[in-house]
């Protein structure tokens, strides 16, 4: 995949879920093309070395430390995005926990943690972002915005073992899909990403009993990198263009 340089430039671009694994990459990613990036998560420490790297390479980063399942901070984040950046022309929902197992038995909270999360959150994100992302469409740079909505192989296929992670993410799917077709005429272009197995933080938040499975079916694993080239690919084509869907795998991962 070729990428032409500083295709964003002039742009601004929220990146959920940008302390750590594949939103840290794509924030220094979309920083590289010359968007100026603002950084959402709960860490703020994680979020100001991303910050200082892409500074180092003279981009711009605003980090906004916030909690993306609280509406009223979600909403802050998009505010604060464009009164401090000037606009939003790109939205990567890319926030998510994965807590898998057993659906017999599980712990309630951990459902309602991916649920508030993985949907609310995004629907949080999405609907604040909505408006200015018309707006950089009809008058923007580029005169088109986009919103990348990172769903999961999980997304596609359920599989015993995955019930709610894969309900949150064929939830994101639909939700994808239809508001691509309600937008797309006003040129904001809503893109879903489906990875599979990427090395990062994920699995790590699962209960012992549940990792020590997951262990005993690792395999080939993608680099946050992988897909941070895939999303700035989407976000880098030229207005006519629009990538509804990529589903992309570790070449060995055969489900
Ligand atoms: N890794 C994979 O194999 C894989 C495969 C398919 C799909 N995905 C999807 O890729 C996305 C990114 O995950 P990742 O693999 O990069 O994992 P990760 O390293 O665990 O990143 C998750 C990000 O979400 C943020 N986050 C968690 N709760 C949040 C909250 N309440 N408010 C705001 N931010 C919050 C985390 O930051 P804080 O903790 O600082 O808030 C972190 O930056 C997820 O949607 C995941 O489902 C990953």
């Amino acid at each position: 995949m070729s990428v032409e340089e500083h295709v964003l430039e002039g742009t601004v671009a929220l990146v959920t879920g940008a302390s750590s694994g594949i939103g840290a990459a794509t924030a220094a990613a979309l920083a590289d093309q010359g968007a100026a990036v603002a950084l959402v998560a709960r860490r703020g420490d994680r979020l100001e070395a991303v910050a200082a790297s892409i500074k180092d390479q003279d981009g711009t980063a605003l980090v906004l430390e916030c909690d993306i399942t609280d509406e009223q901070q979600a909403v802050g984040a998009v505010e604060r995005t464009v009164t401090e950046l000037g606009r939003l022309d790109t939205l990567i929902n890319n926030a998510g926990v994965m807590l898998l197992g057993p659906v017999v038995g599980a712990p309630l909270a951990e459902w309602q943690q991916m649920v508030q999360l993985n949907v609310l959150g995004l629907l949080y994100c999405a609907h604040a972002a909505l408006p200015h992302l018309l707006r950089a469409a009809a008058d923007g740079p580029r005169q088109v915005a986009d919103m990348v909505n990172i769903s999961s192989v999980a997304g596609r296929v359920a599989r015993s073992g995955n019930g709610v992670y894969s309900l949150t993410k064929h939830g994101i799917g639909a939700f994808s899909e239809s508001l691509r077709q309600e937008v797309t005429g006003r040129y904001v272009r809503v893109s879903l990403v489906e990875p599979g197995a990427t090395d990062t933080e994920l699995a790590s938040h699962n209960r012992p009993e549940v990792l020590d499975i997951m262990r005993s079916q690792f395999g080939q694993t993608m680099e946050p990198d992988d897909i941070a080239g895939a999303i700035t690919y989407i976000v880098t084509r030229p207005r006519h263009v629009a990538i509804n869907e990529v589903l992309i795998r570790p070449t060995e991962q055969v489900r």
